[in-house]
């Protein structure tokens, strides 16, 4: 495979309906990304337009993953946490396409979020995935700490419930001195 290209995303509608077709997919295929299966594409594209609008306000960064001119998966980094916790971000809706699926593609957006967040002063990142069918080794192998299990904390796209874990990464080797 070439190599993927990340590049942090801004509004236009050709993106958003990229997104929003990885979303429906990633949903249909089990994955829990706060949607129940079956999604579709108007309330996958209105999520998306308030997402991208949240990171023109410099809230949050959406990056993107492309194979030539395919989006081929996508990360967000959350910025816009309460005033007490200006050294902290957040990992959220992490989604490769089916197609290409381990071949790295999330372990490259996931270091290239974790370097935007050390550009943006941010030194510990938190995310939480779903204990069934979810990402745990991936982080792991990142170097992500398990805190520990919140046990039926969400419904997974097709029903019944899914225990959440909570991980956390220092980007640091020193904690955050207080402002
Ligand atoms: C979780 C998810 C984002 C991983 O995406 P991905 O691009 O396949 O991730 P990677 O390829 O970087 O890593 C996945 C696995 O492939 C393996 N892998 C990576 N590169 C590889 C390669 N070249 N050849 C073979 N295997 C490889 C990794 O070791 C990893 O294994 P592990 O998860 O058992 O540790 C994807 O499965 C997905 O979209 N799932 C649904 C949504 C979801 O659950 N998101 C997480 C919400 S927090």
């Amino acid at each position: 495979m070439p190599p993927i290209r990340i590049e942090t995303l801004t509004f236009s509608p050709a993106i958003c309906t990229a997104l929003s077709e990885i979303l429906v997919e990633t949903v249909a295929h089990g994955g829990s990304v706060s949607f129940m299966h079956p999604l579709s594409l108007a309330v996958a594209d209105a999520f998306w337009r308030d997402s991208l609008a949240s990171a023109a306000r410099n809230e949050r960064i959406v990056l993107g993953a492309f194979d030539g001119d395919t989006l081929i998966g996508t990360v967000t980094l959350l910025l816009n946490l309460p005033p007490n916790q200006p050294h902290r971000a957040e990992i959220a809706k992490m989604m490769t396409r089916v197609s290409h699926r381990h071949r790295g593609v999330a372990t490259v957006l996931l270091r290239a979020a974790e370097r935007m967040a050390i550009a943006r002063g941010r030194s510990l990142l938190v995310l939480d995935t779903a204990e069934d069918e979810g990402a745990g080794g991936l982080y792991e192998r990142l170097g992500f700490n398990l805190t520990g299990v919140i046990p039926d904390y969400a419904l997974k796209p097709d029903g019944g419930f899914t225990g959440t874990l909570i991980y956390w990464k220092r980007l640091s080797d020193t904690p955050p001195s207080p402002i």
